[in-house]
């Protein structure tokens, strides 16, 4: 007898170029686990509604589990012949039940099947980056915690720009990745609605309980149109459009490091453990673990490229093309997962060079902008005291010295010269959402409250 699925139609075997081209095993054996507790759910539905008997489903509900023991024992022999995991499992059970494990596939199809493993396996590893996102999260809020008091240059176009607390600097962070994990929480959403029921694209005429698997399985709804299910990839592109995000951010902040890390900035004190050597370079310190984060962030954008070339003209309802979903998917949410894994334990490891950043405070005219409010406050037009005060700054370019310096002559009321100094810029701010000291606070208890 043939070992395919679908051998009864065909009397020539598959060409063996052709099983090896066609197999998805190689890569869908990850999803082992959420194939048998999407079979299992099946298996009590059908029972619930006569197409098995109790004792039937009782004994598929406990193969299944002792197949997936197998696989985890590293027992299970996989073939190419056998094409992808859901064949490899539904094989074993008529290998150990006979014709009850002919039953379980009744009223399903690996079209609605493989979706439903695929929503089930994304749903845990939303669940997953999600705890790994709040643990990003803390790590910046103890360094925002833990370098509290300290001023830091903030940049535009990478130029001295404004005063920032260090606090508030992580805290930025901060906020990023709770949109990455606001957008995850979303996404997760429309993962979770049950494919399962679909069959292969048109439902069935048997008389299955959808709802009965989606309580089974914690979906939160039922998915209403059979054709829509089984090319229904939007949740795989929306899930790898977040990582692709998440990679991002972990770049821009990986680039920032590697720039602060740098002898001409030395803002950073990076671990050891973090960084590597030269091979012929003695003194070599080289911040590996962040240059590999930002590249690493290439192979997500590219899986998000490859989903979308991948479901752009596709017809309903299931096309083989479908199966090259996975390796993706796989590929991205590894990517990142790799990534966080060694960021929090980074960051939490990283001290800010305090004195090499106070020593050099006083350079780049970071307390211009204040001086330009403070004439602003004392009514001078907001065109005009920029004006003032660029003249002011091109003076001290000529002079060398810093707005503090120049003589209470060049200002058009000393009195503003109280505005200052990094120091007294950094405490001038105000509004909400600024580097204003008691702002940040008030953020900086908010977030680890949140967070704890
Ligand atoms: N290996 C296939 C995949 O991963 C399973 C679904 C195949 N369905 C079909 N009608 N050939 O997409």
């Amino acid at each position: 007898m043939s070992q395919k699925t679908w051998g009864g139609r065909f009397t020539g075997a598959t060409d063996k170029q052709v099983e090896l081209f066609t197999e998805s095993i190689s890569f869908d054996r990850r999803l082992y686990r959420h194939d048998i507790i999407g079979s299992q759910a099946h298996a009590r539905m059908l029972a619930e509604v006569g197409l098995l008997t109790a004792a039937e489903a009782e004994q598929i509900v406990r193969a299944l589990d002792e197949i997936r023991d197998t696989i985890e024992a590293g027992q299970m022999e996989f073939s190419v012949s056998l094409e992808d995991i859901h064949t490899h499992i539904e094989r074993a059970l008529i290998a150990k039940l006979g014709d009850v494990g002919r039953k379980l596939h009744t009223a399903r199809s690996r079209n609605d099947q493989v979706v439903t493993d695929l929503k089930l396996w994304t749903r845990d590893a939303i669940d997953e980056l999600d705890a790994r996102l709040a643990d990003l999260q803390r790590a910046f809020v103890e360094s925002a915690e833990r370098e509290r008091g300290v001023i830091i240059p903030g940049y535009t176009h990478l130029q001295r720009a404004q005063p920032v607390l260090a606090a508030h600097y992580f805290l930025a962070y901060v906020e990023k990745f709770q949109r990455d994990r606001d957008r995850l929480a979303d996404a997760r959403k429309r993962v979770n609605v049950l494919p399962l029921g679909a069959a292969a694209l048109a439902g069935t005429s048997l008389p299955i309980d959808r709802e009965s698997v989606r309580a089974q399985l914690g979906f939160d709804s039922v998915a209403r149109n059979s054709l829509d299910v089984s090319s229904d990839r939007d949740f795989a592109l929306e899930f790898v459009f977040a990582l692709s995000l998440i990679a991002t951010h972990l770049s821009g902040w990986a680039e920032e490091w590697v720039i602060w890390s740098t002898t001409e900035f030395n803002f950073l004190d990076l671990p050891d453990g973090f960084c590597t050597g030269s091979s012929i370079m003695p003194h070599k310190k080289n911040p590996d673990v962040l240059e590999l984060t930002r590249g690493k962030t290439g192979r997500v954008i590219g899986a998000l490229q490859q989903l979308f070339i991948l479901v752009k003209g596709l017809p309903l309802a299931y096309n083989r093309d479908l199966q090259e979903d996975k390796t993706a998917l796989f590929e991205a949410f590894d990517t990142v997962q790799g990534c966080l894994a060694v960021a929090a334990p980074l960051v939490r490891q990283t001290k800010l060079r305090r004195d090499v950043i106070e020593s050099r405070l006083d350079a780049g005219f970071l307390d211009a902008t204040t001086l330009m409010e403070a004439l602003i406050a004392r009514g001078t037009p907001m065109r005009s005291a920029h004006e003032i005060v660029g003249n002011l700054v091109r003076e001290c370019e000529q002079r060398k010295c810093r707005l503090a310096d120049l003589p209470d002559s060049s200002y058009p009321d000393a009195s503003v010269k109280a505005a200052l100094g990094v120091g007294n810029a950094l405490a001038a701010f105000k509004s909400y959402g600024s580097t204003a000291p008691a702002e940040v606070d008030r953020q900086l208890r908010e977030w680890q409250t949140q967070l704890s």
